[in-house]
């Protein structure tokens, strides 16, 4: 039989509570986990109070009032506040989104009074709330997320500022693909990724492969295609869709994943 050791800090450890002297019954508990890889210690959630008459709406307002007045140990990572940059994203009452768009109110709807948070699922946590995304991002820069062409750059401006033009139906079909901010909150809600993170692409970097596919600008299709033609590298998408239901900018990865298996069938 065989016999599995696990490791030493794979137990959840015993958390800290951080109740607060609330000044109304608008309180909310968030559950938060905490890990420190580099410390030796089991991860843990710690609970935090706080008062929602003296916080901002957001998540993220949250989280900063916990960091910046309860407990400047936890760490998350953040940069625009909206919904642009995509750093924020996490797992919030189960669900992965992004902490600046998600409102604490729709937070309690779906998980009540007590708000778990937890970095996004199935990747090396870096620290508290921080995923390790070096895989994601190779896997991006895997399907070559810029323009192939043999055209001369147009002219007529500085170096690099020149545009290739594209007439407006060209344009429309990356609509609902060129939105996508990156954030991995599709591709960490994906069982099939979970299983084969390491070979499958993932629906965020499948999406933006389908970006380039339809860009009508862009001249390497068959040659992104060779690329993605491969049992893992495209087909482990099992059309499960969280990576849709979970996607905080409203796309569609399911999509973008049915059109390329549908260009590689019509090539064949
Ligand atoms: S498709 Fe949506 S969920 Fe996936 S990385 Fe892009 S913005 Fe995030
Ligand atoms: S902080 Fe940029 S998307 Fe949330």
């Amino acid at each position: 039989m065989v016999q599995l050791t696990l490791p030493k800090n794979s137990k959840i450890g015993k958390g800290k509570v951080f109740k607060t002297a609330a000044k109304s019954n608008n309180v909310r508990t968030f559950k938060i986990y905490r890990y420190d890889p580099s410390d030796g210690s089991k991860p843990r959630w710690d609970s935090y109070d706080v008062d929602l008459n003296e916080c901002g709406p957001m998540i993220l307002d949250a989280l900063f009032k916990i960091k910046n007045e309860i407990d400047p140990t936890l760490a998350f990572r953040r940069s625009c506040r909206e919904g642009v940059c995509g750093s924020c994203a996490m797992n919030i009452g189960g669900r992965n989104t992004l902490a600046c768009t998600r409102s604490i109110e729709d937070a309690t709807e779906l998980a009540g009074n007590t708000i778990a948070i937890s970095p996004l699922p199935h990747m090396p946590v870096v620290r508290d709330l921080v995923p390790d995304l070096s895989q994601f991002y190779a896997q991006y820069a895997s399907i070559e997320p810029w323009l192939h062409t043999t055209e001369a750059e147009p002219q007529g401006k500085p170096m690099g500022e020149a545009e290739f033009k594209q007439g407006i139906e060209d344009r429309e079909k990356l609509d609902g693909y060129y939105e996508c901010i990156l954030c991995a909150s599709c591709s960490t809600s994906c069982p099939s990724y979970w299983w084969n993170g390491d070979r499958y692409l993932g629906p965020a970097a499948l999406l933006q492969a389908y970006r380039w596919l339809v860009d009508s600008r862009d001249e390497a299709t068959d040659a992104r295609l060779d690329e993605l033609e491969d049992p893992f590298k495209l087909y482990r998408c099992h059309t499960i869709m969280n990576c849709a239901n979970v996607c905080p900018k409203g796309l569609n990865p399911a999509k973008a994943i049915a059109e390329v298996k549908k260009m590689m069938v019509e090539r064949a």
